[in-house]
């Protein structure tokens, strides 16, 4: 499922609200099901409305979640951090984390990898 803000923007705004730290949208309810989460999220600047707005309200209590976050350029190992740490704050059990940069059929391979060393498969 994807996240959907209730109010879309232009890039340029996206690019300004993504450059201040906590800023956060509306985003359309998601049902999130399951228990066990994968979490595809995007780098921007310093932190994703989109995602910042999702987590929120989204009741992650004793789901467990693997997340890739996804990126063009840079070291992004902070930003990672934060955003495990902040899913963890909401009650979230990240169980994998790790960039996955845009075009790496290496990173694309270590996460899939990662994710089925999770679910007992070799
Ligand atoms: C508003 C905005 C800000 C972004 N900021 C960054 C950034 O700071 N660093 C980066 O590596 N990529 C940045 N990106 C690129 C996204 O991380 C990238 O689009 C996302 O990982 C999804 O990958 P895709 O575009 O190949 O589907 C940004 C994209 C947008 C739309």
């Amino acid at each position: 499922m994807q996240l959907e803000p209730v109010r879309n923007h232009g890039f340029r705004t996206w690019q300004f609200l993504a450059s201040i730290p906590g800023s956060s949208v509306r985003v359309k309810q998601v049902d999130l099901g399951s228990e066990d989460l994968v979490f595809v999220f995007p780098k921007w600047v310093y932190n994703c409305p989109v995602v910042n707005g999702f987590l929120s309200s989204a009741d992650l209590g004793g789901r467990r979640i693997a997340l890739a976050v996804t990126y063009t350029s840079g070291n992004i190992s902070g930003y990672v951090e934060r955003l495990t740490r902040k899913i963890g704050k909401r009650g979230g059990k990240i169980l994998l984390s790790m960039p996955v940069k845009r075009g790496s059929e290496e990173d694309r391979e270590k996460f899939i990898d990662g994710l089925r060393h999770l679910s007992g498969g070799d």
